[in-house]
């Protein structure tokens, strides 16, 4: 792989991806991993990322020179830049100018920028600055703030950039990093959807053998995808588990059965639990307590639907030894990059399975990022209603309806959704919300007129939102005949529906979801 070392600044993941997206694999190590962790994992160049303001700063990472020993490419960007000119026998100086945001970078030569604008801006954040290129390298570009902006070394392959080449902010940052990946460091761009994929099946082909899987399908992609990954490797050996509890959106269901089925030939069983589901939350209202008792009946279900294979399984003397997760790269990395698969008893996405019952883990998606795990799906050949589709929470309309969840809402609050999604799609919006719930607030009545008569019904919220992980979002600025044309089909067609709001509150204060 590339290996991006992360000092600590929140890029690395970032800059990983965009590695990525050059069709150069990559992988994240904390900075703490020392040269000798980073030379087995045999990287074909080495990434410096970002990190804190100075490398003088208390405490700054510090960056082991023997890494240049290894006669590996390496590209430094910001401090990461800053780490390798120090190392190299540069100077990095307080320059007294810092650059925090949008500046002009005037290019002089070089391979990185070769066929670029001669200014072009880029996104700067930095207090000192290198002053003094180390030996043997060219000084390539320079900003206000920056005397050494840029350099490379084409003899050792060595590059590094003051800027940030990953942010958008840097409009040509990422053919920068290109050059750098095929020309400076001289990798070819393999790491496509069609080599992910046919390298995934395999792996899970090795892993699982002649056994057998389950897995838990819950209507998102990342499931979904994990599961055809398996499909293909083991065929009939896996059985894909889907528990309905009722509280899913208007088509959902039968994206899983019909739709997923069709696309990978998976084995399916469903399990029907809507009532249970139903009866469990009446009278609730309580938005903790709903995710709860959600949570919890999902588990029965599962737990019941996994008995069952496994029964199946005994007949022929064998039991089922695997279960599939939908684990991505962010999570691995998140929880400290363990490594390897984990023998468990409990299963955070389905909340805990039976004791006696343990599975050897299969995260096939264990190492990718979301964008590929949707193109693996395309791959695959999943339909795009799968694919392409935007998050929903697991516990479904259910946290959608404030106040006590019934069928007759249930039943509102999907037809209003189903329009929203419907309006949103035709109007070609998809791709610039993160998504869209659509809230029924069912305590709440509002008067109305229609036709010659007073109405009281129920207002529907729209909470369209922009966001890039849902840790934080804004809502979206929606054109208004989109809007207009949503609240007109709503009110006609939904008739205990009088009123559609606009949510127009970010995140935060406000969370995506109402409860
Ligand atoms: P909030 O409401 O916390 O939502 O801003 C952030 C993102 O997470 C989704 N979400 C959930 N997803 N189970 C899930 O699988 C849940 O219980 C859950 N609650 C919220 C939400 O749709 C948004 O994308």
């Amino acid at each position: 792989p590339v290996v991006v070392v992360d000092f600590g600044a929140q890029y690395a993941q970032l800059i990983a991806r965009r590695v990525r997206e050059a069709n150069v694999y990559s992988e994240v190590v904390p900075h703490t991993a020392g040269v000798e962790e980073i030379a087995a994992k045999n990287p074909r160049a080495v990434v410096l990322s970002g990190g804190p303001a100075s490398v003088y700063e208390e405490g700054a990472p510090r960056l082991d020179p023997t890494l240049f020993d290894l006669d590996v490419p390496v590209f430094g960007i910001c401090y990461g830049f800053q780490a390798m000119a120090q190392a190299l026998g540069g100077t990095v100086a307080h320059t007294g100018s810092r650059e925090y945001g949008r500046t002009e970078l005037s290019v002089s030569g070089g391979v990185l920028h070769d066929g670029l604008p001669e200014t072009q801006p880029v996104w700067m954040s930095h207090g000192d600055g290198v002053t003094e290129a180390p030996e043997g390298f060219e000084v390539t570009a320079t900003s206000a703030g920056a005397p050494v902006a840029a350099f490379e070394d084409r003899a050792r392959r060595l590059a590094g950039v003051q800027y940030h080449p990953e942010v958008l902010h840097s409009p040509h940052g990422q053919q920068v990093l290109s050059r750098f990946l095929h020309d400076i460091a001289g990798i070819p761009g393999d790491w496509t959807a069609a080599n992910i994929a046919d390298a995934l099946v395999e792996q899970v082909r090795e892993q699982i053998g002649d056994g057998r899987a389950i897995c838990g399908l819950s209507g998102g992609v990342d499931s979904a995808v994990a599961a055809a990954l398996v499909q293909r490797a083991i065929g009939d050996r896996l059985t894909c588990v889907f528990v309905d509890h009722g509280l899913m959106r208007e088509g959902e269901r039968q994206q899983v059965e019909k739709d997923f089925v069709a696309a990978t030939g998976a084995r399916l069983v469903t399990v029907d639990a809507s009532e249970t589901f139903l009866r469990e939350l009446a009278g609730v209202t309580d938005p903790e307590t709903k995710r709860k008792i959600i949570g919890r009946e999902f588990i029965r279900s599962f737990e019941g639907a996994v008995s069952e294979v496994l029964g199946e399984g005994a007949d022929k003397g064998e039991t089922v030894k695997f279960l599939v997760q939908g684990t991505l790269y962010p999570d691995v990395v998140e929880s400290g990059g363990g490594s390897g698969t984990a023998n468990i008893k409990s299963h955070h996405n389905v909340g805990g399975l039976p004791e006696d019952l343990e599975f050897e883990l299969v995260e096939p998606l264990r190492l990718l990022f979301k964008d590929e795990v949707r193109a693996v799906g395309r791959q695959l050949g999943l339909p795009e209603e799968i694919v392409g589709r935007q998050p929903f929470p697991g516990p479904g309309l259910g946290i959608r309806i404030i106040g006590e969840v019934t069928r007759e809402r249930l039943e509102i609050l999907r037809r209003a959704d189903s329009i929203a999604r419907e309006e949103l799609t035709s109007a070609g919006l998809d791709g610039q919300i993160w998504q869209c719930p659509v809230v029924l607030l069912a305590d709440v009545r509002s008067v109305g007129v229609q036709g010659d008569g007073r109405t009281y019904g129920h207002p529907i919220v729209l909470r369209p939102v922009s966001s890039e992980d849902a840790m934080t979002a804004d809502w979206t600025r929606l054109p208004y005949e989109t809007l207009e044309r949503i609240s007109t089909r709503i009110t006609n067609e939904v008739a205990e529906v009088n009123r559609v709001v606009l949510d127009v509150t970010s995140k935060p204060p406000g969370t995506i979801e109402w409860e």
